[in-house]
């Protein structure tokens, strides 16, 4: 599995956030080696910009004693990390085995077509982000997207059209 964006750069240095820098304070208690922060790490630079520039990667391996390379073979190999900025709604839709069967592809098309974007892009307003992800463990209720954190399982096209008529 890889992501499919490679990482982008910000051109300006991350650092963690006060609520940030005291979350990796408490992860840093429970693992003996720093290493095994780079996940968690990863995921909390996600939650503070919403996406992983290569700057916060070296942010990363900086304070968890890596080489950045390793920072960036974990970031580039699970897609839910976002290494470009995204959207406010980011769609993320399996391609992967059981939902395409089940009609995974009708729903990206479906999707393309709705929001005016390809896989991989977002919408000059900022709006939305359709990605193309692996398997996200959710195979007997597909097909299947991600929608920030939330799973809409069983999809139509027409559970589709409500899902996007209710987003505010
Ligand atoms: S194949 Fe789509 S969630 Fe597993």
């Amino acid at each position: 599995m890889s992501a499919e964006v490679k990482p982008t750069r910000a051109n300006k240095p991350f650092v963690f956030n006060a609520e940030n820098e005291a979350k990796f304070q408490k992860l840093l208690t429970r693992y003996p080696d720093t290493a095994a922060l780079n996940l968690p790490g990863l995921w909390l630079i996600q939650q503070q910009d919403g996406w992983i520039s290569y700057e916060a990667m070296e942010y990363l391996a900086e304070r968890i004693n890596i080489p950045v390379t390793q920072v960036y073979e974990v970031a580039t190999f699970y897609t839910m990390y976002n290494l470009q900025p995204v959207g406010k709604y980011h769609f993320q839709v399996c391609r992967t085995l059981s939902c395409e069967l089940r009609g995974g592809e009708e729903i990206l098309a479906h999707l393309t077509k709705k929001l005016g974007i390809k896989p991989g892009e977002t919408s000059k307003d900022g709006r939305y982000t359709l990605t193309k992800v692996e398997c996200l463990g959710s195979c007997g209720s597909g097909p299947m997207f991600q929608l920030n954190d939330d799973y809409h399982e069983w999809l139509t096209v027409e559970k589709v059209d409500e899902i996007l008529a209710k987003l505010p």
